[in-house]
């Protein structure tokens, strides 16, 4: 097994326009290219539109380039979708699928998760593959279940690590400033880890994200685990000093 390399992952959502977007990525391009913390990967997922701008901004400073959503299909008559391989065209080398307000929001099931990440597996692309349960299933304790069943559904058949990373991020956690416990995240990302090798190959080598709520005041702590390989960041990805005091939180 290789060394996880860990991967801070910025999720704009649908935040931003062109001009902050602009002086957020140079901001975060050039601290990586002066001090970067080693062996950590940092990611910017932007909204469709500006995900050219930034690439443009970030081109050459190891600033890692990705997309919110891709459709299952590589092109055809979907308005309003953007599919995997324009996002791989426009210098993409992620995209996130099933996130939980893509579920939840667009109801997107586990098998269109799934189709969703293998379409960007074929366009060249990384798929960070979202689960986590909702407040009313972890009061019912069916947290690992549900957890278990997303990953079955989600995660294309053929999946390794190298096109595969995992974003555990309980819902009731996204946006809400309450983070899962420290006790919770670690049980869920070593049972994911479990779970992982029944559905893919190399499941030791795949990045398992955590998000909901992380801060610079929390991050240490949450990628101190060992099986907490990084983080996918919301709210704090829009605030340079608190995106850059998460990444150097790393272990
Ligand atoms: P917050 O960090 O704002 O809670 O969002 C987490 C998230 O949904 C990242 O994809």
């Amino acid at each position: 097994m290789a060394e996880r390399r860990l991967l801070i992952a910025g999720n704009w959502k649908m935040n931003g326009l062109r001009s902050e977007a602009v002086v957020l990525a140079s901001d975060l391009a050039s601290r990586l290219q002066q001090s970067g913390p080693d062996g950590v990967d940092l990611l910017l997922c932007p909204p469709a539109t500006l995900v050219w701008a930034v690439g443009q901004v970030v081109e050459g400073s190891g600033v890692l380039l990705g997309g919110q959503d891709c459709h299952a299909e590589a092109k055809g008559a979907h308005t309003g979708d953007i599919a995997a391989p324009m996002l791989a065209e426009a210098g993409c080398g992620f995209v996130i699928v099933g996130h939980s307000e893509r579920r939840q929001n667009h109801r997107e099931s586990d098998p269109v998760v799934a189709a969703k990440a293998a379409a960007a597996n074929r366009a060249g692309l990384t798929a960070i593959i979202c689960v986590g349960e909702t407040e009313a299933e972890r009061d019912r304790g069916e947290a690992k279940a549900v957890v278990a069943r997303q990953l079955a559904g989600s995660i294309p058949p053929g999946s390794s690590a190298a096109t595969t990373v995992i974003a555990y991020e309980p819902v009731w956690a996204i946006g809400t400033g309450r983070s899962a416990s420290i006790g919770d995240v670690a049980e869920m990302h070593a049972h994911i880890r479990v779970e992982l090798d029944r559905h893919l190959t190399g499941a030791l080598d795949v990045r398992i994200l955590y998000g909901g709520s992380v801060k610079p005041g929390n991050a240490r702590e949450l990628l101190a685990l060992a099986d907490v390989d990084g983080a996918l960041v919301g709210g704090a990805s829009l605030v340079a000093d608190d995106f850059w005091a998460i990444a150097l939180s790393c272990r």
